[in-house]
């Protein structure tokens, strides 16, 4: 097939996480027979520099254009500045909002290879397998806020209507996975979260055989490190999927390792890792690029429809992890220890390896 992706690497080790991430899809193309074309824009700090904004217009109509985005991180030191008026961070938030993109899907899986890099007690994270499902382009992140001297204020805002197409979106995947959903929020303070709550009650019933609990988001944060393999599918609003994700990442031993994608009702999907641009490591070749590289697996299956190709990155991914290989932020005795491109350049051998064993298995 023919796909054009645009491709955003951002600042700190967004650009290098991404061109190792951008091998794989390469070689994606060339074992199973695509024709991917990519484009390069600028967003966050470096479009700053460059452009003033950092969400340029000229990226955005790129955007548009293409079949799917790939993304590294934005934001930096440089760009850091509390009394700023222009931050990288907008000009992600600004991308996901344009392009509608409200279903982030953050998967958190512990790689059994992985059940000792988390610093939690191995009968605690093994078998972790859970999706959040987070709300993307609603909430505190999005409503009216100001400052008045030495007042500051945001204001989290939902409609029944953001609130329904994201929970349709948790229902129907958990359909493909064990049928459980967890809806979290905090309907003991909040407004928004009763109006959650109550969609999410309403919308349920429409999905019958799914399991559906409720659950507060303090309570979850705690249950997330007590029993996390109590968890299917974890729906929930903008801000504490933000909060939530980092804290599942522990789970799965890095924050390096954790992939996601955003879809809207049409249109591009949006993926890359959610981790941010690790300022210290950028530009020393020891980041790591799986959650990159996972991101590319979600690009092909969720916008591309190519099924095999997103199961050979993340059976390849799996592959190099069993031989031993580590970036440092999930190297432990008797592993060894590569670089940012070497991680890249061992999956890239791997999918060589799955792609030709499935043509050869016809
Ligand atoms: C994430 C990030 C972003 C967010 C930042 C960079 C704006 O933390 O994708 O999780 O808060 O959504
Ligand atoms: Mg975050």
């Amino acid at each position: 097939m023919k796909a054009r992706i645009t491709v955003l690497p951002g600042d700190g080790i967004g650009p290098e996480v991404v061109a190792a991430a951008l091998r794989v899809l390469q070689r994606v193309a060339e074992v199973y027979g695509h024709q991917f074309e990519f484009q390069e824009g600028l967003i966050g700090g470096i479009a700053i520099d460059q452009t003033g904004d950092p969400l340029p217009e000229e990226t955005l109509a790129l955007c548009r254009a293409s079949d799917a985005i790939l993304l590294g991180a934005v934001g930096g030191p440089r760009w850091d500045d509390p009394s700023a008026p222009i931050r990288p961070e907008q000009g992600l938030l600004r991308l996901r909002k344009e392009l509608n993109l409200f279903a982030n899907l953050r998967p958190v899986k512990l790689y059994r290879p992985l059940l000792d890099a988390s610093p939690l007690k191995p009968d605690i994270v093994a078998g972790v397998d859970l999706l959040v499902v987070r709300e993307l382009t609603g909430g505190i992140y999005f409503g009216p806020r100001g400052r008045e001297g030495n007042r500051a204020y945001d204001t989290a805002v939902y409609t029944v209507e953001e609130i329904e197409r994201v929970l349709h979106v948790a229902f129907r995947l958990s359909r493909q996975r064990r049928r459980k959903v967890t809806s979290v929020d905090k309907a003991n303070v909040l407004t928004t979260s009763r109006l959650w709550r109550e969609t999410a009650i309403a919308v349920g019933r429409m999905y019958p055989d799914v399991e559906l609990e409720h659950l507060l988001v303090d309570a979850c944060a705690m249950m997330l490190m007590l029993r996390p393999t109590h968890f299917d599918v974890v729906v929930t609003e903008n801000m504490f999927g933000d909060i939530l994700t980092d804290e599942a990442a522990v789970l799965a031993g890095s924050i390096g390792m954790l992939p996601s994608a955003s879809l809207g009702e049409d249109g591009p999907g949006l993926y890359e890792p959610i981790h941010g641009s690790a300022p210290a490591l950028a530009g020393r070749d020891v980041a790591n690029p799986l959650a990159t590289i996972l991101s590319v697996a979600m690009l092909l299956r969720h916008s591309l429809g190519l099924e095999t190709e997103a199961a050979a990155v993340e059976q390849a991914v799996a592959a190099v992890l069993e031989e031993g290989y580590r970036t440092q932020d999930i190297a432990q005795p008797g592993t060894r220890v590569v670089g940012t491109r070497e991680m890249g350049e061992k999956v890239v051998q791997k999918i060589a390896a799955v792609g030709k064993s499935v043509h050869e298995g016809g």
